[in-house]
């Protein structure tokens, strides 16, 4: 079976700034590993993605050694106020961070949350980090602003709920759910051990996770939020937030088709298809994933390519397997290999001279 290639609008590269984590070369053999040919890098780098310099410095790394095709966001900082908006063209969008997680984007001050909407421009996407009331605060600005707003990684039954309902009354946002979010809850926290299972937003309830099944027809997006930290971060005595996920997403997704629970459809749609249009990017031409819908295995951290070197689907039960991955008429990956070479991935925005 085939279907085109994965568009994932949320992963974290940490390049520059952390290559022991990830870096655009095992990310990307990661991203491809996982069927998924487009990834929009997270800006949360250090340093930051906050301005040309650091915007250019990200995207030059990138070009040289991406295997898959890419395009970076922009961070929202109080000292880019004015000046990140005209990067636009150039950036998958902007996030902003409404909430405390990892690196330093947070932004405090309800009026810089005011003056980004204001500025940046409607054409080009805007993503917020934004739990609970900051969430609703999010939906509001987008209301007041008149402008698209994506919403990162729901995961609260209150939060889908207020989403499905902002969206009844017409105004313009979209979200995202990940696959942690949809396949974990509370209760394994103590198989995946506490310093592991910390991410943002935390693990939920049952209930919150049912009612993001109860209500898939809200929900525009399948995104990753690819967090890696390594096992001997996870494990120390600060856990960083975050989990791996490009290369069981699909396969998770792939397990819920086996069991009727989603249909390919709901897959394509929601991760390809809506992010495509979401993003404002383009077809890529011969490029799809050859999918072997059938096939029983046991998800192993040991036969990924991220350099995390962990995951917390260890040992899950799969059914449905990538078979290869073809971008542009090229193989990329096949048989448990990565074939597409470094530098092969194309920025999907304009390029920053
Ligand atoms: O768990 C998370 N990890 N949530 C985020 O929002 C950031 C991410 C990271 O960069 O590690
Ligand atoms: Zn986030
Ligand atoms: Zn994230």
């Amino acid at each position: 079976m085939r279907i085109p290639g994965i568009v994932d609008p949320h992963v974290h590269m940490r390049e520059p700034g952390a290559e022991y984590k990830e870096d655009w070369d095992s990310g990307t053999k990661a991203a491809l590993a996982g069927g998924v040919t487009t990834v929009l890098a997270m800006p949360n780098t250090r340093p930051a993605i906050t301005d040309r310099s650091t915007l250019q410095q990200s995207l030059t790394v990138a070009a040289a050694k991406a295997r898959c095709d890419f395009a970076q966001y922009m961070g929202a900082g109080s000292e880019n106020l004015d000046s990140a908006a005209p990067l636009a063209p150039h950036a998958a969008g902007l996030k902003m961070y409404l909430d405390q997680t990892f690196g330093n984007l947070k932004l405090d001050d309800m009026s810089h949350w005011m003056q980004h909407f204001q500025n940046w421009p409607a054409a080009s996407p805007l993503c917020v980090h934004a739990e609970g009331a900051s969430l609703a605060t999010a939906i509001l600005l987008a209301e007041l602003y008149n402008r698209p707003v994506h919403l990162c990684h729901i995961s609260l039954r209150s939060e889908i709920l207020l989403i499905k309902a902002a969206k009844a009354r017409g105004i313009p946002v979209t979200c995202e759910v990940t696959p942690h979010h949809l396949f974990l809850s509370q209760d394994d926290i103590q198989a995946i051990g506490s310093g592991r299972s910390e991410v943002r937003p935390r693990l939920t309830t049952r209930n919150d996770v049912q009612a993001l099944w109860n209500n898939l027809d809200s929900i525009d997006c399948f995104a990753t939020d690819h967090a890696p930290h390594t096992l001997a971060e996870k494990d120390g005595e600060n856990p960083p937030p975050g989990f791996p996920g490009l290369e069981s997403a699909l396969p998770l997704y792939l397990t819920a088709v086996s069991e009727g629970r989603l249909t390919m459809e709901d897959i394509i749609k929601r991760c390809v298809t809506n992010p495509r249009r979401i993003f404002h990017l383009p077809e890529q031409p011969d490029t799809f994933v050859e999918i072997d819908p059938h096939a029983r295995w046991n998800f192993s951290a040991a036969n990924t390519f991220t350099r995390c070197g962990w995951s917390p689907f260890e040992g899950y039960p799969m059914t449905g397997r990538i078979e290869s991955v073809t971008l542009r008429g090229e193989i990329a990956f096949k048989a448990g290999e990565v074939l597409a070479r470094p530098g092969t991935g194309r920025n999907l925005r304009q390029a920053l001279s």
